[in-house]
């Protein structure tokens, strides 16, 4: 009796299994899949550019053409525009056996023509809303020009501003990096992505990019699994629940393989944990780059990839030229090809390409959909509220819209510098530099410009950066010259406005730096412009943190603005002249100097901390420099000054179901109405693994008026307090907890509780 009983629940369950199984097949999709010869299900596994877009490796596609004729090419990226999209279709779809149709790829990273700022700039507006619309305008503008499929969210966690790659993601923390994720996923792809106006999202790079050794590009990872599992992996959680339909390997190796070839990564943990059910792509020929990483040759390696889990080979042809030997070779099986092909077919599915291949295609849209006055209006706000205000002096800042202001820095007149790194679909022509901006928002002023410095004069740096165009233009004249120069301008002036910090090409992807500081001769005229006595407001544009410890210390107030994107100098001379009260907080925390180098702020305590900044032998510290940041994690002044209290906790013990809300009142006590980000982090006091002394675990932005004062509420929610354990599973454990909120993350006020079993 009791054997039948378990054999029927296990019937039930083997049925149950194949029942769902097939559900999530589709039959349009067998139904092809079951006309496909080998050589044709390997074709769809083949991405090709023909070039337009930034080749980021040494191989570029050949023959494109020709392939995608004979059924060799499953997606294209790097092209755009009705015409030329049609073209290609036209290819696939009229002139291969079973006429199936291509999709269409495309790096939109900060927008596609209206080019928003650089990511961590927008990580730095703590504004879901806002990220999401500027995705959601991005897929408008991109499927306008029949792009469907976007290499975009870049959400790799980066604490080491050294990587230049830290400027195209959300900074260095796992929750807010996770919410970023699905705000952005969520903006790309909408309810339907079959709708026209909504394109599939790609998150990448899986992973662990963000943590390559000394922050040299493609570098070497080497990883715990706790440590992957609590701070580097999250995002790429979220943007899975969030539902992307594609994810993009990384260069890296995690633990020993590349992650290309990782079937840990690609199979067991990604499908099997966390029931991924899109497409996984390579990044630029990182299949064939298992070769130089010493796994084998090119068959070996796209053998490796695909039975790792890996789909689709972006530009290195590997799965094209070797999986049918693998096959006869029985190095693979014909099912390890048919269930990638089935997985790029059912992303066509997804697209309502089956049902229209040319439903991106319409040559009215570009017209109407692509960098509208909307867009660009959205651009502008947008921008204002990245920008994060450093340091303020005196009363400076806002400026006034009248009298003679010296307009300072290469970078103030410059439209190749204003759309920051990855950002090939926009047109840096079309950007408003700040003296334009300056002169729009303040008609009545007396506007006085000199170049002041250039950029660098390394000329071996700026041949470096200049690789997209000149984006650091040597002046005939020697750097005296054009400090003297400036120095003359700000002595006539009642205020200095000087833009420096980086080229948009020294961050990105392959610009890592070991050296964090202002270019020498902008350090010399920032120094020359502070003793004319006339006061200086420091705009600065850079990709990443810096290391700015003299400036900081200058009697000048200092704005960060990122690379603020197409309406650039609107969008800072709106902040410079106080219509928007700059409210951004940093997402990545500014070193002292290059040597505390990993730094974030979810850090642990040790077993030997330093209880205050000053040294003490045999601490946790060095002799040199203290433990303390240059400016922590969340940071970020405004024109007017908030003040918090009255930190309330609704109950001092509960259960690991509950929910536990906490509030704090913040009063605008200052001059101006303005937002603020209030931010929560939370201490578990005792735990199975070693803490950190903080994480991040709620923020909410708020609206306050002159005077005015609100109670903010956050509700910690049962998974809020969990972990990844010892054995990776996902728990809370009884005992106390410290939570933290404030204006960033060293703020002191605070309350405790604790769960019970
Ligand atoms: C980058 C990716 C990008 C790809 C295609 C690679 O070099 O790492 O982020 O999506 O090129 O352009």
């Amino acid at each position: 009796m009791k054997i039948n009983a378990i054999i029927t629940i296990q019937i039930f369950f083997v049925l149950w299994a194949i029942r769902s199984s097939a559900q999530q097949t589709i039959p349009e999709v067998e139904s092809l899949l079951s006309k496909m010869t080998i050589d044709e299900k390997i074709g769809q596994l083949n991405l090709v550019t023909p070039g337009g877009g930034i080749a980021t490796g040494s191989v570029v596609s050949t023959n494109v053409e020709a392939k995608i004729k004979a059924g060799q090419v499953g997606g294209l990226f790097g092209i755009s525009g009705p015409e030329k999209i049609k073209m290609a279709q036209d290819y696939a779809v009229k002139h291969t056996r079973l006429g199936i149709p291509l999709f269409f790829g495309s790096d939109i990273i900060h927008g596609y023509k209206t080019t928003f700022p650089i990511p961590l700039g927008l990580s730095s507006s703590w504004d879901m809303e806002l990220l999401r619309k500027t995705a959601e305008i991005a897929a408008l503008e991109a499927t306008a020009d029949g792009v469907n499929w976007n290499f975009s969210p870049m959400v790799d966690i980066a604490r080491d501003p050294r990587w230049g790659r830290i400027a195209e993601g959300a900074g260095e923390d796992p929750y807010l990096g996770s919410e970023i994720a699905k705000a952005m996923v969520n903006g790309y792809q909408g309810n339907d992505l079959a709708a026209t106006r909504t394109m599939m999202a790609c998150v990448k790079h899986f992973a662990l990019y963000g943590a390559s050794e000394a922050g040299r590009d493609y570098n070497t990872v080497d990883m715990s699994k706790i440590r992957m599992y609590n701070e580097y992996l999250p995002p790429f959680k979220a943007a899975i629940e969030a539902g992307v339909g594609s994810i993009m390997t990384s260069f890296n190796d995690v633990d020993g393989v590349p992650a290309s070839g990782n079937r840990w990564l690609l199979t067991e943990l990604l499908r099997q944990r966390w029931g991924f059910n899109g497409f996984v792509v390579s990044d630029y020929t990182s299949v064939n780059e298992m070769v130089a990483h010493g796994l084998g040759d090119l068959q070996a390696v796209s053998a490796l990839a695909l039975k790792a889990g890996l789909d689709m080979d972006m530009v290195g042809e590997g799965f094209l030229t070797t999986l049918r030997k693998s096959l006869e070779e029985r190095k693979i099986t014909e099912e390890d090809i048919t269930a990638a092909c089935r997985r790029i077919l059912e992303a066509k599915h997804k697209l309502g390409l089956f049902q229209d291949p040319y439903r991106y295609i319409d040559t009215k849209r570009p017209q109407r959909d692509i960098l509208t006055k909307e867009h660009r209006k959205i651009a502008r706000e947008v921008a204002a509220q990245t920008f994060v205000l450093l340091k303020k002096h005196r009363n400076t800042l806002p400026l006034k819209k009248e009298g003679t202001i010296a307009l300072i820095g290469d970078l103030a007149n410059s439209k190749n510098n204003m759309l920051g790194t990855w950002a090939p679909t926009g047109d840096p022509q079309l950007s408003i530099p700040i003296l334009e901006g300056i002169k729009n928002v303040a008609p009545n002023a007396n506007i006085l410009y000199a170049k002041g410095a250039n950029i660098t004069n390394d000329t071996v740096m700026a041949k470096n950066v200049n690789v997209f165009g000149p984006r650091v233009v040597m002046d005939a004249r020697s750097p005296e010259e054009m400090r003297k120069e400036a120095v003359e301008v700000a002595k006539k002036a009642d205020v200095v406005v000087a833009v420096v910090g980086e080229a948009s090409e020294m961050s990105g992807e392959s610009a890592s730096k070991t050296d964090l500081d202002l270019p020498e001769t902008q350090k010399k005229l920032i120094r020359a412009l502070v003793l004319t006595n006339t006061p200086v407001v420091l705009v600065l544009m850079s990709g990443r943190p810096l290391t700015i410890e003299e400036e900081m210390e200058l009697p000048v107030s200092i704005l960060q603005v990122w690379f603020p994107g197409v309406e650039a100098g609107n969008a800072v001379a709106d902040v410079l002249f106080g219509a928007y009260n700059p409210s951004g907080k940093l997402t990545a925390t500014w070193p002292l100097n290059v040597g505390q180098i990993p730094i974030y702020h979810s850090i642990k305590n040790t077993g030997r901390p330093q209880p205050s900044s000053t040294f003490e032998k045999f601490k946790t510290n060095y002799l040199d420099a203290p433990n303390e940041p240059l400016l922590p994690f969340g940071y970020g002044l405004s024109y007017t000054h908030f003040e918090y209290f009255d930190v309330h906790i609704n109950k001092d013990q509960v259960g690991p179901e509950e929910t536990v809300s906490v509030s704090v009142t913040v009063k605008n006590t200052g001059d101006y109405s303005g937002h603020e980000v209030v931010q929560l982090y939370l201490r578990d006091v005792v735990r199975s693994i070693t803490p950190p002394k903080r994480a991040l675990k709620g923020f909410k932005k708020i609206f306050l008026k002159q005077g005015e004062r609100k109670t903010v509420t956050f509700d910690l929610r049962p998974n809020d307090l969990k972990f990844h354990n010892a054995k990776l599973n996902f728990v809370s454990e009884p005992g106390d907890f410290e939570v933290y909120v404030g204006t960033d993350s060293n703020t002191e006020l605070k309350t405790t509780f604790k769960l019970v079993e």
